[in-house]
Protein backbone atom coordinates (compact mmCIF):
# COMPACT_ATOMS: atom_id res chain seq x y z
CA UNK A 1 0.00 0.00 0.00
CA UNK A 2 1.27 3.50 -0.63
CA UNK A 3 1.24 5.37 2.32
CA UNK A 4 1.21 9.69 2.62
CA UNK A 5 5.09 10.65 2.76
CA UNK A 6 6.60 10.87 5.94
CA UNK A 7 6.42 14.13 7.55
CA UNK A 8 3.02 14.70 5.48
CA UNK A 9 -0.44 14.02 6.29
CA UNK A 10 -3.80 13.72 5.33
CA UNK A 11 -6.54 16.20 6.93
CA UNK A 12 -9.81 14.24 7.38
CA UNK A 13 -13.69 15.48 8.59
CA UNK A 14 -14.41 15.33 10.84
CA UNK A 15 -10.79 17.44 12.03
CA UNK A 16 -11.22 19.50 9.08
CA UNK A 17 -14.21 21.22 10.72
CA UNK A 18 -11.99 22.52 13.42
CA UNK A 19 -9.53 23.73 10.55
CA UNK A 20 -12.14 25.44 8.91
CA UNK A 21 -13.62 27.19 12.08
CA UNK A 22 -9.85 28.30 12.69
CA UNK A 23 -9.50 29.78 8.96
CA UNK A 24 -13.07 31.23 9.24
CA UNK A 25 -12.27 33.11 12.63
CA UNK A 26 -9.19 34.22 10.86
CA UNK A 27 -10.34 35.98 7.73
CA UNK A 28 -13.23 37.49 10.22
CA UNK A 29 -10.49 39.01 12.35
CA UNK A 30 -8.51 39.90 9.85
CA UNK A 31 -10.99 42.04 7.78
CA UNK A 32 -11.60 43.91 11.05
CA UNK A 33 -8.40 45.26 10.84
CA UNK A 34 -8.12 45.77 7.61
CA UNK A 35 -6.12 42.75 6.02
CA UNK A 36 -6.88 41.29 2.68
CA UNK A 37 -5.59 38.30 1.15
CA UNK A 38 -2.31 37.55 -1.19
CA UNK A 39 -2.17 34.07 -2.48
CA UNK A 40 1.33 33.60 -3.84
CA UNK A 41 2.70 30.27 -5.28
CA UNK A 42 4.30 27.27 -3.45
CA UNK A 43 7.57 27.51 -5.51
CA UNK A 44 9.98 29.88 -6.11
CA UNK A 45 13.03 30.59 -7.24
CA UNK A 46 15.84 29.27 -4.92
CA UNK A 47 17.97 32.09 -4.53
CA UNK A 48 14.80 33.75 -3.26
CA UNK A 49 14.87 32.10 0.16
CA UNK A 50 19.46 31.88 0.02
CA UNK A 51 18.90 35.51 0.32
CA UNK A 52 15.86 36.50 2.28
CA UNK A 53 16.21 34.03 5.19
CA UNK A 54 19.83 33.38 4.97
CA UNK A 55 22.27 31.18 3.92
CA UNK A 56 23.45 29.94 7.48
CA UNK A 57 20.24 29.39 8.80
CA UNK A 58 19.09 25.89 9.42
CA UNK A 59 16.18 26.58 6.72
CA UNK A 60 18.02 27.25 3.89
CA UNK A 61 21.00 25.19 4.71
CA UNK A 62 19.48 21.78 5.83
CA UNK A 63 15.29 22.09 5.70
CA UNK A 64 14.57 23.26 1.75
CA UNK A 65 13.37 20.63 -0.93
CA UNK A 66 15.28 22.03 -3.60
CA UNK A 67 15.45 20.84 -7.60
CA UNK A 68 16.65 21.53 -10.29
CA UNK A 69 13.99 22.17 -12.82
CA UNK A 70 14.22 20.91 -16.33
CA UNK A 71 16.32 23.07 -18.38
CA UNK A 72 14.48 25.39 -20.41
CA UNK A 73 14.08 25.62 -23.55
CA UNK A 74 16.66 27.29 -26.19
CA UNK A 75 13.51 29.64 -26.93
CA UNK A 76 12.44 30.34 -23.71
CA UNK A 77 16.14 30.95 -22.57
CA UNK A 78 16.45 33.23 -26.04
CA UNK A 79 13.49 35.24 -24.53
CA UNK A 80 14.54 35.87 -21.29
CA UNK A 81 18.16 36.72 -22.49
CA UNK A 82 16.45 39.48 -24.70
CA UNK A 83 14.30 40.90 -22.25
CA UNK A 84 17.69 41.48 -19.87
CA UNK A 85 19.80 42.93 -22.28
CA UNK A 86 16.68 45.56 -23.19
CA UNK A 87 16.61 46.15 -19.36
CA UNK A 88 20.73 46.44 -18.99
CA UNK A 89 21.52 48.38 -22.86
CA UNK A 90 17.88 49.95 -23.70
CA UNK A 91 17.32 49.83 -27.38
CA UNK A 92 20.79 50.79 -28.85
CA UNK A 93 22.00 48.03 -31.58
CA UNK A 94 25.56 48.80 -30.60
CA UNK A 95 25.29 48.37 -26.59
CA UNK A 96 23.63 44.90 -27.75
CA UNK A 97 26.27 43.70 -29.50
CA UNK A 98 28.43 44.63 -27.13
CA UNK A 99 26.42 43.30 -24.07
CA UNK A 100 26.33 40.05 -26.17
CA UNK A 101 30.60 39.49 -26.79
CA UNK A 102 31.26 41.31 -23.22
CA UNK A 103 29.03 38.12 -22.22
CA UNK A 104 29.48 35.35 -24.63
CA UNK A 105 31.36 33.03 -22.40
CA UNK A 106 28.39 33.40 -19.42
CA UNK A 107 25.92 33.40 -22.27
CA UNK A 108 27.47 29.88 -23.83
CA UNK A 109 27.08 28.57 -19.92
CA UNK A 110 23.55 29.76 -19.51
CA UNK A 111 22.08 28.40 -22.53
CA UNK A 112 21.02 24.88 -21.75
CA UNK A 113 21.04 25.67 -17.51
CA UNK A 114 17.88 24.25 -15.50
CA UNK A 115 16.42 26.60 -12.93
CA UNK A 116 16.65 26.13 -9.52
CA UNK A 117 13.50 25.99 -7.90
CA UNK A 118 12.61 25.26 -3.95
CA UNK A 119 9.03 24.38 -2.35
CA UNK A 120 8.73 27.47 -0.06
CA UNK A 121 9.62 26.67 3.33
CA UNK A 122 7.66 30.37 4.64
CA UNK A 123 5.97 32.55 3.11
CA UNK A 124 7.32 36.26 3.99
CA UNK A 125 10.37 36.17 1.04
CA UNK A 126 6.97 35.23 -1.36
CA UNK A 127 5.17 38.54 -0.18
CA UNK A 128 7.95 40.61 -0.70
CA UNK A 129 9.21 39.14 -3.86
CA UNK A 130 5.18 39.88 -5.50
CA UNK A 131 5.42 43.91 -3.72
CA UNK A 132 8.48 44.46 -5.32
CA UNK A 133 7.42 43.04 -8.89
CA UNK A 134 4.11 44.02 -9.14
CA UNK A 135 5.23 48.04 -7.53
CA UNK A 136 2.82 47.28 -4.28
CA UNK A 137 4.36 50.25 -2.89
CA UNK A 138 1.81 52.13 -5.13
CA UNK A 139 -0.64 51.45 -2.93
CA UNK A 140 0.84 52.67 0.54
CA UNK A 141 0.61 50.28 3.42
CA UNK A 142 0.09 46.59 2.39
CA UNK A 143 -1.60 44.74 5.40
CA UNK A 144 -1.56 41.38 3.70
CA UNK A 145 -2.85 37.93 4.93
CA UNK A 146 -2.02 34.37 3.71
CA UNK A 147 -3.03 30.62 4.23
CA UNK A 148 -1.70 27.76 3.06
CA UNK A 149 1.32 25.08 3.10
CA UNK A 150 4.92 25.42 3.58
CA UNK A 151 7.51 23.05 3.73
CA UNK A 152 10.44 22.13 5.21
CA UNK A 153 13.11 19.09 6.16
CA UNK A 154 12.98 18.55 9.63
CA UNK A 155 12.67 15.41 11.76
CA UNK A 156 8.81 14.85 12.21
CA UNK A 157 7.39 14.81 16.07
CA UNK A 158 4.22 16.14 17.34
CA UNK A 159 3.71 19.77 16.23
CA UNK A 160 6.13 19.42 13.65
CA UNK A 161 5.68 18.31 9.71
CA UNK A 162 7.39 17.97 6.65
CA UNK A 163 4.22 19.84 4.80
CA UNK A 164 2.92 22.55 7.76
CA UNK A 165 0.14 25.34 7.28
CA UNK A 166 0.96 28.88 7.94
CA UNK A 167 -1.51 31.47 8.14
CA UNK A 168 0.78 34.76 8.48
CA UNK A 169 0.13 38.34 7.96
CA UNK A 170 2.60 41.14 6.79
CA UNK A 171 2.26 44.66 6.44
CA UNK A 172 4.55 46.46 4.07
CA UNK A 173 4.79 49.53 2.64
CA UNK A 174 6.84 52.75 1.99
CA UNK A 175 7.84 54.40 5.45
CA UNK A 176 5.66 57.92 4.21
CA UNK A 177 2.98 55.03 4.17
CA UNK A 178 3.60 54.66 8.31
CA UNK A 179 5.00 51.09 7.92
CA UNK A 180 8.18 51.71 10.14
CA UNK A 181 5.76 52.98 13.33
CA UNK A 182 5.88 51.25 16.50
CA UNK A 183 2.16 51.03 16.06
CA UNK A 184 1.77 48.93 13.27
CA UNK A 185 3.72 46.18 15.46
CA UNK A 186 1.52 47.33 17.78
CA UNK A 187 -1.19 46.98 16.27
CA UNK A 188 -0.38 43.48 14.73
CA UNK A 189 0.74 41.97 17.87
CA UNK A 190 -3.01 43.33 19.29
CA UNK A 191 -4.80 41.80 16.20
CA UNK A 192 -2.99 38.02 17.39
CA UNK A 193 -3.76 38.31 21.13
CA UNK A 194 -7.36 39.50 19.63
CA UNK A 195 -7.39 35.73 17.45
CA UNK A 196 -6.34 34.12 20.10
CA UNK A 197 -8.89 35.18 22.41
CA UNK A 198 -11.80 34.64 19.65
CA UNK A 199 -10.79 30.98 19.44
CA UNK A 200 -10.86 30.40 23.15
CA UNK A 201 -7.27 29.96 23.41
CA UNK A 202 -6.55 32.07 27.23
CA UNK A 203 -3.15 30.52 28.10
CA UNK A 204 -0.50 32.17 25.88
CA UNK A 205 2.72 33.96 26.50
CA UNK A 206 4.19 36.50 23.73
CA UNK A 207 7.49 36.74 24.03
CA UNK A 208 9.02 40.02 23.00
CA UNK A 209 12.96 41.42 22.20
CA UNK A 210 14.11 43.88 19.95
CA UNK A 211 17.10 42.15 17.41
CA UNK A 212 18.47 45.71 16.60
CA UNK A 213 18.92 47.38 12.94
CA UNK A 214 21.81 46.34 10.63
CA UNK A 215 23.89 48.71 12.99
CA UNK A 216 23.77 47.38 16.03
CA UNK A 217 23.50 43.74 14.83
CA UNK A 218 27.01 44.68 13.10
CA UNK A 219 28.47 45.53 16.67
CA UNK A 220 26.36 42.49 18.03
CA UNK A 221 27.81 40.33 15.48
CA UNK A 222 31.35 41.77 16.26
CA UNK A 223 30.62 40.99 19.97
CA UNK A 224 29.56 37.63 19.68
CA UNK A 225 32.72 36.98 16.97
CA UNK A 226 35.03 37.83 20.19
CA UNK A 227 33.12 36.29 22.87
CA UNK A 228 33.24 32.75 20.76
CA UNK A 229 36.56 33.13 19.78
CA UNK A 230 38.41 31.93 22.57
CA UNK A 231 35.44 29.13 23.37
CA UNK A 232 34.18 28.36 19.70
CA UNK A 233 36.79 24.69 19.62
CA UNK A 234 34.46 23.15 22.95
CA UNK A 235 31.04 23.73 20.44
CA UNK A 236 29.82 21.57 17.73
CA UNK A 237 30.54 21.21 14.03
CA UNK A 238 27.76 24.00 12.98
CA UNK A 239 28.42 26.00 15.88
CA UNK A 240 32.37 26.56 14.95
CA UNK A 241 31.04 27.48 11.25
CA UNK A 242 28.76 29.81 12.71
CA UNK A 243 30.95 31.51 14.86
CA UNK A 244 32.73 32.69 12.07
CA UNK A 245 30.23 33.31 9.27
CA UNK A 246 26.79 34.46 11.23
CA UNK A 247 27.48 34.47 14.84
CA UNK A 248 23.92 35.31 15.41
CA UNK A 249 23.03 31.58 14.30
CA UNK A 250 24.56 30.46 17.63
CA UNK A 251 21.27 31.21 19.11
CA UNK A 252 19.73 28.53 16.82
CA UNK A 253 22.09 25.72 18.60
CA UNK A 254 20.17 22.72 19.93
CA UNK A 255 23.32 20.80 21.26
CA UNK A 256 22.91 20.42 24.84
CA UNK A 257 26.58 20.34 25.79
CA UNK A 258 26.67 23.79 23.88
CA UNK A 259 24.13 25.46 25.67
CA UNK A 260 26.20 26.67 28.91
CA UNK A 261 28.74 28.68 26.29
CA UNK A 262 25.95 30.29 24.73
CA UNK A 263 24.14 31.17 28.13
CA UNK A 264 27.29 33.55 28.69
CA UNK A 265 27.10 35.20 25.49
CA UNK A 266 26.39 39.03 25.02
CA UNK A 267 22.83 40.21 24.91
CA UNK A 268 21.23 41.77 21.49
CA UNK A 269 19.69 44.31 23.86
CA UNK A 270 23.38 45.86 25.01
CA UNK A 271 23.16 46.84 21.91
CA UNK A 272 20.61 48.68 20.69
CA UNK A 273 20.85 52.40 19.39
CA UNK A 274 19.03 55.72 20.32
CA UNK A 275 16.30 54.80 17.71
CA UNK A 276 15.72 51.30 18.02
CA UNK A 277 15.54 51.60 22.12
CA UNK A 278 12.52 54.47 21.76
CA UNK A 279 11.10 52.22 19.00
CA UNK A 280 10.80 49.02 21.23
CA UNK A 281 9.40 51.37 23.89
CA UNK A 282 7.19 52.62 21.88
CA UNK A 283 5.13 49.41 21.11
CA UNK A 284 6.23 48.25 24.74
CA UNK A 285 3.71 51.59 25.75
CA UNK A 286 1.08 50.68 23.69
CA UNK A 287 0.84 46.83 24.23
CA UNK A 288 0.22 47.83 27.90
CA UNK A 289 -2.39 50.26 27.28
CA UNK A 290 -4.17 48.08 25.33
CA UNK A 291 -3.64 45.41 27.62
CA UNK A 292 -1.90 43.04 25.64
CA UNK A 293 0.38 41.10 28.35
CA UNK A 294 3.98 40.18 27.06
CA UNK A 295 6.95 39.00 28.34
CA UNK A 296 10.34 40.64 27.57
CA UNK A 297 13.41 37.98 26.30
CA UNK A 298 16.55 39.26 24.97
CA UNK A 299 17.60 35.77 24.24
CA UNK A 300 14.83 35.68 21.44
CA UNK A 301 16.74 36.12 18.12
CA UNK A 302 14.50 34.16 15.63
CA UNK A 303 15.63 31.44 13.12
CA UNK A 304 15.63 33.63 9.93
CA UNK A 305 18.13 36.30 9.30
CA UNK A 306 15.97 39.11 8.15
CA UNK A 307 14.28 40.45 11.31
CA UNK A 308 15.42 44.06 12.48
CA UNK A 309 13.99 45.22 15.61
CA UNK A 310 10.68 44.11 16.99
CA UNK A 311 10.76 40.06 16.77
CA UNK A 312 8.35 38.07 18.72
CA UNK A 313 6.83 34.46 19.62
CA UNK A 314 3.99 33.60 21.37
CA UNK A 315 3.90 30.22 23.28
CA UNK A 316 1.50 27.41 24.10
CA UNK A 317 1.96 25.29 27.25
CA UNK A 318 0.06 22.48 26.16
CA UNK A 319 2.26 22.02 22.99
CA UNK A 320 5.26 20.84 25.06
CA UNK A 321 8.52 21.09 23.28
CA UNK A 322 7.15 22.74 19.69
CA UNK A 323 5.78 25.18 21.83
CA UNK A 324 6.04 28.37 19.11
CA UNK A 325 2.48 28.69 17.94
CA UNK A 326 3.81 31.70 16.08
CA UNK A 327 6.31 33.28 15.35
CA UNK A 328 7.56 37.22 13.66
CA UNK A 329 8.96 40.11 13.50
CA UNK A 330 9.83 43.57 11.20
CA UNK A 331 11.85 43.14 8.34
CA UNK A 332 13.07 46.39 7.47
CA UNK A 333 15.75 46.12 4.87
CA UNK A 334 14.24 43.29 3.42
CA UNK A 335 12.77 44.60 0.19
CA UNK A 336 16.09 46.08 -0.10
CA UNK A 337 18.05 42.98 0.43
CA UNK A 338 15.80 42.01 -2.52
CA UNK A 339 16.94 44.48 -5.20
CA UNK A 340 13.62 45.87 -4.34
CA UNK A 341 12.39 49.67 -2.97
CA UNK A 342 12.73 50.69 0.94
CA UNK A 343 10.05 49.13 2.63
CA UNK A 344 9.82 48.71 6.54
CA UNK A 345 7.62 45.57 7.14
CA UNK A 346 6.42 43.62 10.29
CA UNK A 347 4.59 40.39 10.16
CA UNK A 348 3.98 37.08 11.63
CA UNK A 349 2.84 33.45 10.79
CA UNK A 350 1.09 31.21 12.91
CA UNK A 351 1.33 27.12 12.64
CA UNK A 352 -2.21 26.30 12.18
CA UNK A 353 -1.23 22.92 12.94
CA UNK A 354 -0.22 23.81 15.92
CA UNK A 355 -3.03 26.11 16.50
CA UNK A 356 -5.84 23.67 16.06
CA UNK A 357 -3.72 21.00 18.45
CA UNK A 358 -4.22 23.53 21.00
CA UNK A 359 -7.90 24.10 20.31
CA UNK A 360 -8.23 20.29 20.44
CA UNK A 361 -7.64 20.37 23.90
CA UNK A 362 -10.54 22.04 24.56
CA UNK A 363 -13.30 21.55 21.81
CA UNK A 364 -13.94 18.67 19.65
CA UNK A 365 -14.10 18.68 15.78
CA UNK A 366 -17.68 17.63 16.78
CA UNK A 367 -18.16 20.55 18.59
CA UNK A 368 -17.73 22.61 15.86
CA UNK A 369 -19.07 20.46 12.87
CA UNK A 370 -22.47 21.57 11.42
CA UNK A 371 -24.29 18.47 11.36
CA UNK A 372 -27.66 17.59 9.08
CA UNK A 373 -30.67 19.34 10.05
CA UNK A 374 -32.90 16.80 8.33
CA UNK A 375 -32.41 13.84 6.22
CA UNK A 376 -34.69 13.55 3.68
CA UNK A 377 -36.16 9.90 2.89
CA UNK A 378 -37.49 9.11 -0.67
CA UNK A 379 -39.63 5.63 0.23
CA UNK A 380 -40.30 3.42 -2.98
CA UNK A 381 -39.27 3.46 -6.49
CA UNK A 382 -40.12 7.03 -8.07
CA UNK A 383 -39.16 8.76 -4.67
CA UNK A 384 -35.62 9.39 -5.64
CA UNK A 385 -36.93 12.28 -8.17
CA UNK A 386 -39.38 14.30 -5.44
CA UNK A 387 -37.11 13.78 -3.03
CA UNK A 388 -34.42 15.74 -4.61
CA UNK A 389 -36.61 18.61 -5.96
CA UNK A 390 -37.61 18.73 -2.06
CA UNK A 391 -33.83 18.73 -0.58
CA UNK A 392 -32.96 21.35 -3.20
CA UNK A 393 -36.19 23.74 -1.72
CA UNK A 394 -34.60 23.32 1.62
CA UNK A 395 -31.05 24.02 0.79
CA UNK A 396 -32.20 26.95 -0.82
CA UNK A 397 -33.15 28.38 2.65
CA UNK A 398 -29.45 27.66 4.61
CA UNK A 399 -30.23 24.48 5.99
CA UNK A 400 -27.93 21.19 5.58
CA UNK A 401 -29.98 18.43 4.24
CA UNK A 402 -28.52 14.79 3.54
CA UNK A 403 -30.27 13.11 0.82
CA UNK A 404 -31.08 8.93 1.17
CA UNK A 405 -32.19 6.98 -1.62
CA UNK A 406 -35.42 5.07 -2.77
CA UNK A 407 -34.22 1.67 -2.44
CA UNK A 408 -33.79 2.23 1.41
CA UNK A 409 -36.05 0.72 3.65
CA UNK A 410 -37.74 3.05 6.24
CA UNK A 411 -35.61 1.03 9.23
CA UNK A 412 -32.22 1.60 7.05
CA UNK A 413 -32.95 5.53 6.15
CA UNK A 414 -33.56 5.83 10.05
CA UNK A 415 -29.96 4.12 11.05
CA UNK A 416 -28.20 6.37 7.92
CA UNK A 417 -30.25 9.50 9.75
CA UNK A 418 -28.51 9.08 13.36
CA UNK A 419 -25.75 7.91 11.81
CA UNK A 420 -25.39 10.99 9.68
CA UNK A 421 -26.37 13.22 13.35
CA UNK A 422 -29.47 14.42 11.49
CA UNK A 423 -31.74 16.76 13.99
CA UNK A 424 -34.74 15.27 11.55
CA UNK A 425 -36.18 12.76 9.40
CA UNK A 426 -38.05 13.70 6.45
CA UNK A 427 -40.43 10.71 4.95
CA UNK A 428 -41.14 11.19 0.86
CA UNK A 429 -43.58 8.58 -0.08
CA UNK A 430 -46.08 8.54 -2.34
CA UNK A 431 -48.97 9.92 -0.09
CA UNK A 432 -47.23 12.62 1.05
CA UNK A 433 -46.24 13.37 -2.75
CA UNK A 434 -49.83 13.48 -3.63
CA UNK A 435 -51.12 15.43 -0.49
CA UNK A 436 -47.81 18.05 -0.50
CA UNK A 437 -47.28 17.82 3.25
CA UNK A 438 -44.46 15.32 4.67
CA UNK A 439 -43.95 13.80 7.30
CA UNK A 440 -41.07 14.98 9.64
CA UNK A 441 -39.63 13.41 12.65
CA UNK A 442 -37.54 14.77 15.60
CA UNK A 443 -35.08 11.99 16.05
CA UNK A 444 -34.32 13.06 19.35
CA UNK A 445 -38.05 13.47 20.92
CA UNK A 446 -39.46 10.89 18.41
CA UNK A 447 -42.39 13.33 17.98
CA UNK A 448 -43.99 13.26 14.80
CA UNK A 449 -45.77 15.58 12.48
CA UNK A 450 -46.90 16.39 8.90
CA UNK A 451 -45.54 19.66 7.73
CA UNK A 452 -46.86 21.10 4.18
CA UNK A 453 -44.31 21.75 1.60
CA UNK A 454 -44.27 25.55 2.15
CA UNK A 455 -43.43 25.42 5.89
CA UNK A 456 -41.37 22.83 6.08
CA UNK A 457 -38.02 25.14 6.17
CA UNK A 458 -39.53 27.13 8.71
CA UNK A 459 -40.10 24.33 10.92
CA UNK A 460 -36.89 22.36 10.73
CA UNK A 461 -35.18 26.02 11.30
P1 LIG B 1 8.80 30.67 11.72
O1 LIG B 1 9.06 30.93 13.16
O2 LIG B 1 9.83 29.96 10.96
O3 LIG B 1 8.50 32.07 11.04
O4 LIG B 1 7.43 29.87 11.57
C1 LIG B 1 6.25 30.37 12.16
C2 LIG B 1 5.47 29.26 12.83
O5 LIG B 1 5.24 28.20 11.90
C3 LIG B 1 6.18 28.58 13.99
O6 LIG B 1 6.02 29.33 15.18
C4 LIG B 1 5.45 27.26 14.06
O7 LIG B 1 4.23 27.40 14.78
C5 LIG B 1 5.12 26.98 12.61
N1 LIG B 1 6.06 25.98 12.07
C6 LIG B 1 7.32 26.16 11.62
N2 LIG B 1 7.87 25.00 11.20
C7 LIG B 1 6.92 24.05 11.40
C8 LIG B 1 6.86 22.63 11.15
N3 LIG B 1 7.87 21.96 10.61
N4 LIG B 1 5.70 21.98 11.49
C9 LIG B 1 4.67 22.63 12.03
N5 LIG B 1 4.67 23.96 12.26
C10 LIG B 1 5.77 24.67 11.96
C11 LIG B 1 8.22 32.24 9.72
O8 LIG B 1 7.94 31.36 8.96
C12 LIG B 1 8.15 33.70 9.30
N6 LIG B 1 7.88 33.77 7.86
C13 LIG B 1 7.12 34.45 10.10
C14 LIG B 1 7.04 35.89 9.72
C15 LIG B 1 6.12 36.47 8.90
N7 LIG B 1 7.87 36.85 10.10
C16 LIG B 1 7.52 37.99 9.53
N8 LIG B 1 6.46 37.78 8.80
Amino acid sequence: MIKAVRGTRDLLPPDTALWNFVEAAVRDVFRAYNFQEIRTPIFEETALFARSVGEETDIVSKEMYTWEDRARTFSAWALELLESIRESVGGSASGTLEYISSSKAQIEADKWKGQSLTLRPENTAGVVRAYIQHDLEKRGLNKLYYIGPQFRRERPQKGRYRQFYQIGAEVIGPASAGSESPARDAEVLEMLATLLDRLGITDWTLELNSVGCANDRAKFNEALRQALEPVKDKMCADCQRRAVTNPLRVFDCKVPEDQPIIQKLPRISQFLDEGCRAHFDAVQEILTKVGVPFTLNDRLVRGLDYYTRTAFEFTHGALGAQNAILGGGRYDGLSEALGGPAAPGIGFAIGEDRLVMSLQEKSSAESVLRKPDAYVAPLGPGMNAEAARLAHELRRHDLVIELGDETFRLKKSFEAATKAGAKYILIVGENEVKADAFALKNLATGEQVQVARGDLAQKIR
